[in-house]
């Protein structure tokens, strides 16, 4: 498989840094090709900005139109284009991150916010007009996981834990974009306990990490419903009869 790995961490010799290079590694010792994003290191800029799009002056620019035209025409400008080459290449997407504050370090969202305009990965519509999200789309066929590592300890973490369920606090990556989008989410790789973490758990951590990335190609995916599976009615609403009475996050999944 070809295998994009994206990094957002500052600092090469952490914990995070030590396991990308784990990760890497194993994925080169399987056969796969790798390609790596190290958005600290590359100096990703994560702002969204007039220059991305270059246009005629005449029009205002609104991201969400503008961008895909500028992708159509090919005048995304030249960092975004770079990344988008490598996702096209890529069979698997490797997202790898510290949990800061709930959620993806700012620079990791930028180049979601840059790299995922329309019409590259989402924006695009079916033969029969409708509009392919959530589980079909524009990056269907590809894989992504998450590699997370996260200060609290796994049981506070959990459905009742008061750090969040992790599951959750994942759902605007996983669910909102990478499954948006049309990719397949495997289910994510966690290093709980990451600030306190005995050496004997680093080699622990990092065999899991080895085992899931030597079943990277297998690994059934997170059972999120399709949009266009049959579950949802026309205004994207839960069907009454599916788990009468339920909502939040979780009715998402089969
Ligand atoms: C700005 C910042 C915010 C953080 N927010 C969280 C958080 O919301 N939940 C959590 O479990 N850990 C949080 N942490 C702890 C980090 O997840 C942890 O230090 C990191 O994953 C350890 O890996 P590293 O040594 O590679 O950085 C935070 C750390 C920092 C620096």
């Amino acid at each position: 498989m070809n295998v994009l790995w994206i990094f957002a961490h500052p600092e090469p010799r952490s914990l995070s840094g030590a396991l990308r290079d784990e990760g890497l590694r194993a994925l080169r010792e399987l056969g796969h090709d790798t390609r790596l994003s190290d958005l600290y290191a590359m100096r990703w800029n994560p702002v969204v900005d007039g220059k991305d799009f270059r246009h005629d002056g005449e029009q205002r620019l609104i991201v969400g139109t503008s961008s895909q035209r500028a992708y159509t025409e090919g005048t995304l400008s030249e960092d975004i284009r770079a990344e988008q080459e490598k996702l096209a290449w890529a069979d698997a997407l490797i997202v790898q991150f510290p949990l800061w504050w709930y959620g993806m370090p700012a620079i990791l969202k930028g180049w979601f916010d840059r790299v995922f305009v329309k019409g590259f990965a989402y924006g695009v519509t079916g033969p029969d007009g409708r509009t392919l999200r959530y589980g079909d789309g524009a990056l269907s066929g590809k894989r992504a996981m998450v590699v997370l590592t996260a200060g609290a300890p796994e049981d506070s973490m959990g459905p009742r834990g008061i750090n969040g369920d992790l599951g959750q606090l994942l759902f605007p990556l996983q669910h909102g974009t990478l499954w948006y989008s049309g990719m397949s989410v495997l289910p994510p790789h966690v290093v709980y306990g990451a600030d306190r973490l005995s050496p004997d758990a680093y080699r622990a951590r990092a065999d899991e990490l080895r085992q899931r990335l030597r079943t990277l190609p297998t690994t059934e995916p997170l059972p999120f419903r399709r949009q266009n599976g049959g579950d949802y009615d026309e205004r994207l609403v839960l069907r009454p009869e599916l788990l009468p009475g339920r909502s939040g996050l979780a009715v998402h999944y089969v």
